[in-house]
């Protein structure tokens, strides 16, 4: 048992992360994020994590995509701006050491986004935020987690974190685990479920008691990621992006779930609650 401290996140915890808007600011002053993301035919998972990324605050926003989701991208999100990485799947990963990058949403498992996502990893070393398809190239090879750099965030479904670290018995036997590579790694892992939790290099664990089963569906998750590298590239701390984050994420589906009904909302919804969301905490 290497647990230290549990904590759960409520109104308090998410009031004293949360830093207001400074007015004296520029698009500088809000970081720069690189969504690396898409492929033929998921290229929609790159765009609603570009959108949650520019809904979240962040100053400028790339998106590090293949030639095929360049129309869809431009035309959906024309705030942010393209980044070429390949023709169908992202073939080469090359970007300014400025940008913050999420890594992962629709990204695809081919054999030339691999190595490109493993070349690019071993020259790497600022914290990112590392998610789904990325994760399961990870998963490939037990050498590759050593390649994940200190201090990122990773937020594998329990689907992926078995691929990452093996079978666990229930969700307890998962937190567990979780804790243990948490610290081994030096990494921030977002375990994600009904109630998703942080849990810290140090072996800390946050629970959230944001979300409803709305978010039950494909498309969460990327929206998750957009989020996460928006917060890490305006200056949180990897910690306070991934507490203050999974909050925002839950609550605003929350929001989407009381409007439209859990059935109905969609993760298009979720992005556009954020704003509700901001209102509330700021
Ligand atoms: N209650 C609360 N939150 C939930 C619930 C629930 N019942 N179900 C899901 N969520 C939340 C999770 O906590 C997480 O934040 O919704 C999000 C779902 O994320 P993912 O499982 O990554 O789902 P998805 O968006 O479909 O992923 C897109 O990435 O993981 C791959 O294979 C996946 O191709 C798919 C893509
Ligand atoms: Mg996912």
């Amino acid at each position: 048992e290497t647990h230290t401290t549990d904590f759960t996140v409520d109104d308090e915890v998410i009031k004293k992360i949360f830093r207001p808007r400074n007015e004296y600011s520029h698009k500088g002053s809000f970081g720069k994020v690189g969504i690396v993301g898409g492929s033929y035919g998921k290229i929609g998972a790159a765009v609603l994590s570009v959108k949650a990324a520019l809904k979240s605050g962040a100053g400028l926003v790339f998106a590090y995509s293949p030639k095929c989701g360049y129309d869809i991208l431009q035309t959906s999100s024309p705030e942010a701006m393209f980044m070429e990485g390949g023709k169908d799947y992202i073939e080469n990963i090359d970007i300014d050491k400025d940008i913050v990058l999420g890594i992962g949403p629709g990204l695809g498992t081919h054999q030339k986004t691999e190595e490109s996502l493993i070349r690019f990893l071993k020259n790497y070393s600022a914290p990112l935020v590392l998610d789904a398809d990325a994760l399961n190239i990870i998963s490939k090879d037990p050498s590759y987690v050593d390649l994940v750099p200190e201090s990122s965030i990773i937020t594998p479904h329990p689907k992926e974190f078995e691929r990452l670290f093996g079978k666990t018995k229930d969700s307890f036997e998962r937190s567990d685990l979780a804790v243990q590579k948490a610290i081994e790694h030096k990494i921030y892992i977002v375990l994600k479920d009904h109630h998703t939790q942080v849990v810290t290099p140090e072996g800390n664990v946050f629970y959230n008691i944001t979300g409803n089963s709305g978010l039950a569906k494909g498309g969460s998750g990327d929206i998750l990621t957009g989020i996460l590298t928006s917060l890490l590239a305006q200056g949180y701390s990897p910690e306070n992006a991934a507490v203050l984050g999974v909050w925002l994420h839950g609550k605003s589906a929350d929001f989407a779930a009381e409007k439209h009904s859990k059935e109905s909302m969609q993760p298009s919804d979720v992005i556009k609650e954020l704003e509700t969301i901001f209102l509330y905490i700021n």
